[in-house]
């Protein structure tokens, strides 16, 4: 087995005194589409965003490959390059046109030479059938347009991980599956990613590990068919029927 790209060792995360991550241990494999299911409040944004650093553990470890991140001296801005989200509400930059979005990040960050970044953001507006629409403004956008500009930003950065937060929930019905066709066809090149999502029929489809999270524990982890199919467990069980 290749060594994990994140490992979570006896992670908490605390609002005030609400706990709402407890003891988490687990991790991930490079090369996996995981999914990460459970009800409103279950903490999944907040683990998505202890893995870039949105949000600080409160108490345990938590390595990417084999630093802990949340160590004085890790640099937080190198972490976001490698590992990166893309959010429910897309976050484009809105005064700046589609390429100049998904150039900024490889530009000031990272540093990269101006002619290589372009030809790579093209090359993955292209990919999420964006590269129309390059010089477009964002604000002239449909939702889904505007994510799929979102996920090419994060290709752009050339991040080892993909994070999604409920990517396709503020979206129409109608764009939901020019998304997910996008983010399938990420899965199938052997991408890493953690998605947070309800759309159990993609999770089914795409994921390699599905997550059920209650109340800051997970409490179900296994392939998708043993989680979404066969799990006989209670809780687990009366959230998946609101979905059929
Ligand atoms: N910055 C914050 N300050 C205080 N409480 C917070 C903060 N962020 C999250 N919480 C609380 O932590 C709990 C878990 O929130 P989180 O956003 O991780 O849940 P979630 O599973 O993503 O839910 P949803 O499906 O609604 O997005 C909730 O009770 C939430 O109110
Ligand atoms: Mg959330």
């Amino acid at each position: 087995m290749n060594l994990p790209l994140f490992t979570l060792d006896q992670v908490s995360k605390s609002f005030g005194k609400v706990p709402v991550l407890k003891r988490i241990n687990v991790s991930f494999q490079p090369g996996q589409v995981t999914c990460i299911i459970g009800a409103s409040g279950s903490g999944k944004s907040t683990l998505l965003r202890l893995l870039n650093l949105l949000e600080y553990p409160t108490s345990g470890v938590i390595r990417f490959h084999e630093d802990i991140i949340h160590q004085r001296g890790y640099s937080v801005t190198t972490l976001r390059t490698k590992v990166a989200m893309v959010f429910q509400n897309f976050h484009l930059f809105p005064h700046i046109n589609v390429l100049q979005n998904c150039m900024m990040g490889p530009l000031h960050v990272q540093n990269r030479p101006r002619e290589e970044v372009e030809k790579t953001a093209i090359m993955y507006l292209e990919k999420v059938g964006m590269k129309a629409f390059m010089h477009a403004s964002p604000s002239s956008l449909s939702g889904g347009q505007k994510q799929r500009v979102a996920i090419a930003r994060a290709l752009t950065m050339q991040a080892e991980v993909l994070l999604f937060d409920e990517p396709t929930s503020a979206l129409d019905p109608e764009l939901v599956g020019e998304v997910l066709d996008v983010m399938k066809s990420l899965a199938l090149e052997g991408r890493t990613m953690l998605i947070v999502t309800h759309e159990m029929a993609f999770a089914r489809d795409v994921a390699d590990r599905v997550l059920f999270l209650d109340q800051g524990q997970i409490v179900v982890d296994g392939t998708a068919e043993e989680v979404l199919q066969n799990s006989t467990y209670p809780r687990l069980q009366e959230f998946l029927k609101r979905y059929r």
